[in-house]
């Protein structure tokens, strides 16, 4: 028996109603606040995420599925800002207008250890705001993944922020840092003894619990290489949550992990989650436009990770009222006209299915039921010699004769 590659999901159908249920919610709230839906390749040149997600971050290290062709290398996306940026410059997006708002929703690639919560194909629904760097922008990216969750129904997720300022503040803080935590090298863990040396800053948001003791125990002063602008961009940041009323904790650990940050990251936990908690991530990149080769411009954005929104969201979502007719034959004439009229009610955009089974009436009705069918429509000997149809309301258990004109101006009020 074959068997699903190990870190990959497969979404069943009893599954999909919550998953159809959070990607409209989302669509409609990201045209709400007039993001407009991008959709780029899933692979793209591996060149695009070194030079994006920074040499000595994880994925870039060990996370990345490549493959070679002749003399190219393809990745297969470990996450969408990226290539959205990329997609931005190469389609000259800039020259409409500056600044553009975009979502995105499909699957992203890492090459992880599988556990609950981290997958090797995940999905995202992120979205990405390019051309400004005004901190009002920060406030309404971080007041839309909070609006997102709300509309969703996931409860009690905790959103964290944090600056890390512009690259020259990133680069004080490093220094900084390596200096407090180069005289206890000792005690870190592997990762970050490599760390130490390589990318320091993620010392700070290690999971691990001698490392996480020893960052505690920092001088609590990393707010002090903030230069002015960066200060004042992160207060203005804070006000403006405060002002929507945005519950949030500061977290001067919070680092992420990915290079291109700069000033605002936010990250958005759920304790249901176990030691992947995160469901959602995002922060300003400054720079990375301009790295890419496109113009000096601002951005943000966010990404929540689907199948932990799915782990988290407790209630089923229920967007619309399942409408279904399902039709229940007795007999080959029965059959032929329960067949036409299953054609006119699809014709008049009505959900409708028949037993093609041959069921015992009792058995047709049990699958009606068990597909949560609104009516359940019945055509047998009588019905025919009447020229009327037995609708069943399988909610209310009545039933009445009815012609199949009557229900469709029914069913369309
Ligand atoms: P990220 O934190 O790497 O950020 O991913 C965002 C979210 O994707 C995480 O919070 C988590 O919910 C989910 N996620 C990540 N890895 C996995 C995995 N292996 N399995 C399941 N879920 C996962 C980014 O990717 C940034 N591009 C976000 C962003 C957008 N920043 C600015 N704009």
């Amino acid at each position: 028996m074959y068997k699903r590659v190990s870190g990959t999901k497969d979404i069943l159908p009893e599954d999909i109603i919550n998953w159809q249920g959070i990607e409209e919610i989302c669509r409609k709230t990201f045209r709400l606040y007039n993001y407009s839906e991008i959709r780029t390749p899933l692979i793209e040149d591996s060149a695009l995420f070194n030079r994006s997600l920074g040499q000595t971050t994880e994925i870039i290290q060990k996370q990345m599925f490549i493959f070679n062709n002749k003399d190219e290398s393809y990745a297969l996306r470990p996450e969408g800002t990226a290539s959205i940026v990329r997609a931005y410059i190469e389609n000259n997006l800039d020259k409409s207008s500056r600044f553009l708002k975009f979502y995105y929703m499909g699957p992203m690639f890492r090459l992880e250890r599988p556990q609950k919560g981290r997958l090797r194909q995940f999905n995202h629904i992120g979205c990405e705001a390019i051309g400004s760097y005004d901190a009002y922008l920060d406030t309404e990216v971080i007041a839309l993944s909070d609006a997102l969750l709300s509309r969703i129904g996931v409860k009690d997720a905790k959103i964290k922020i944090n600056t890390l300022g512009c690259a020259a503040d990133k680069a004080a803080l490093a220094e900084k840092l390596r200096n407090e935590l180069e005289p206890c090298a000792e005690f870190l863990c592997e990762e970050c003894r490599k760390r130490l040396k390589t990318n320091v800053l993620r010392i700070l948001d290690c999971k691990t619990e001698s490392c996480r003791k020893i960052v505690q125990g920092l001088k609590n002063s990393k707010q002090e290489y903030l230069c002015n602008d960066c200060r004042n961009h992160f207060d203005e940041v804070k006000k403006g949550l405060d002002s929507l009323k945005i519950k949030y904790t500061l977290d001067h650990n919070l680092v992420r992990g990915l290079d291109y940050y700069t000033q605002t990251v936010f990250e958005i936990t759920h304790d249901s989650l176990g030691a992947q908690d995160a469901i959602g991530a995002g922060g300003r990149y400054n720079n990375l436009v301009k790295e890419l080769g496109g113009p000096d411009l601002g951005a943000i954005g966010f990404a929540f990770g689907m199948e932990r929104l799915m782990l988290s969201l407790k209630t089923k979502i229920n967007l619309e009222e399942n409408k279904l007719i399902y039709i229940v034959t007795l007999g080959k004439e029965a059959m032929l006209s329960g067949a036409q009229a299953l054609e006119i009610l699809r014709k008049n955009n009505i959900a409708a299915d028949m037993d093609y089974e041959k069921k015992s009436v009792k058995g047709a009705m049990r699958r009606a039921s068990d597909l949560n069918a609104r009516y359940a429509l019945i055509i047998g000997e009588d019905e025919l010699k009447k020229g009327v149809l037995t609708l069943k309301d399988m909610q209310k258990g009545t039933q009445t004769e009815t012609t199949l004109d009557n229900l469709i101006k029914e069913m369309k009020c």
